[in-house]
């Protein structure tokens, strides 16, 4: 099976999201969990953009040993020294270099004609490779760009030394099919592009970052870059345990495979939402504090019998203990009963009978029953049981 890699970004993208700023002691905490995970690539930060980053890149570059760590840099010497300052010291250094592609960024944001971006990036990628031995390019905003120039930009970045192209859908704006041909389309129309890896970076304001990243990786992409949590600006970047679990789960259909550590998904989400202080969201896919929850008494009792009834993915893959059976409403005697087994009280069916009564009861009026609640429930057989 061909590998993807996984370009994590947290501290990069992910760390422009407003509210989630971390301090260097707190992105090097990151980085460690991150190497922990597996993840191939760091991106760790933008040297140029502040003190704080540069101090952040340069300590994870020293401490981090089995991931490549990079950082980001615009097309302009001053960014691309910053950045070698930083990276230096790592084994395998990578910087990542980006200028936009698309005619609204060209026109109205780098004021610059199409000609001259074109001469930016090729001299930009020259002057980075003096240093790196590893040079990203990516075309910002490239899923709005016109293809012709896409691919003249890439081709020329290629002979300039880059050894990843990254085209990114900066604004969240492509759909799955649009964003498989872009790739289809340079793939074909770029005559060098086999020198390079290619890679996807998928942003999420019409919440198809995940759909948009398969099926950039089922056009051939080999690197994905990712968040952890889908953490980012506006509605965020593509969540890397989305991706790292679809991929494992349907290696039937993407036939590729990751060596992300994938039972590690659990702590590094919970420690990234702690230290960005960015809540997760019951219900979010994979890492929310419902994704392995059963309610409902049909589907409780099926996850007693056999867990493969209603649960895909297995809660130790990602390093969790146990699904969790929430008793409320919805819930059935089978879930009941062993509630009240994990808390050590063995009942008679009359007493079953008799609390599942009172605990319907209780249900109606309570969103959540709590162990408290249940507890109380039990208390009367507690003695006898
Ligand atoms: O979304 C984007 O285009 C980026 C680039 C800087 C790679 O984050
Ligand atoms: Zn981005």
């Amino acid at each position: 099976m061909e590998k993807v890699e996984i370009y994590d970004t947290t501290l990069r993208d992910g760390e422009q999201a407003p509210g989630c700023s971390l301090n260097e002691q707190e992105k090097v905490q990151v980085a460690k969990q991150l190497e922990r995970l597996q993840v191939d690539v760091i991106e760790a930060g933008f040297p140029a953009a502040s003190p704080e980053d540069f101090k952040a890149v340069k300590s994870i570059s020293e401490i981090v040993k089995n991931s490549t760590v990079t950082g980001l840099a615009r097309s302009m010497k001053s960014d691309i020294d910053a950045a070698w300052e930083a990276l230096k010291q790592t084994e395998s250094p990578r910087v990542h270099v980006f200028i936009a592609t698309s005619p609204v960024h060209m026109t109205y944001k780098l004021r610059k004609k199409p000609e001259d971006v074109l001469e930016m990036a090729v001299q930009s990628v020259k002057y980075a490779h003096r240093f790196f031995p590893q040079v990203e390019f990516s075309c910002e905003d490239a899923s709005r760009s016109d293809y012709a120039f896409l691919s003249n930009v890439i081709s020329a970045a290629i002979d300039a030394g880059a050894s990843v192209i990254n085209l990114p859908d900066t604004v969240g704006y492509c759909t799955p099919q649009e964003y498989a041909a872009m790739f289809q389309y340079v793939s074909t129309h770029v005559p060098n592009i086999d020198r390079v890896r290619l890679s996807c970076h998928c942003h999420n304001d019409l919440g198809m970052a995940t759909a948009n990243t398969l099926a950039a990786v089922g056009a051939g992409v080999r690197q994905v870059e990712c968040t952890m949590n889908g953490v980012g600006e506006r509605a965020g970047n593509v969540a890397l345990e989305e991706i790292g679990v679809a991929l494992h789960i349907r290696k039937d259909i993407f036939n590729v495979r990751t060596q992300l550590k994938l039972d590690e998904i659990k702590k590094t989400s919970a420690l990234v939402s702690r230290l960005m202080n960015s809540p997760i969201p019951g219900n979010k896919a994979i890492v929310g504090a419902n994704a392995f929850a059963h309610e409902a008494g049909i589907h409780q009792d099926g996850v007693l019998k056999n867990p493969k009834t209603y649960e895909i993915i297995s809660p130790s893959l990602i390093g969790l203990d146990s699904g969790r059976l929430v008793l409320g409403k919805h819930s059935g005697r089978h879930a009941f009963r062993k509630k009240a087994i994990e808390m050590g009280i063995h009942l008679t069916e009359e007493q079953v009978d008799q609390s599942f009564l009172a605990f319907k009861n209780l249900a109606d009026r309570k969103k959540e029953i709590s162990d408290r609640d249940i507890r109380s429930l039990f208390s009367r057989y507690e003695k006898t049981s």
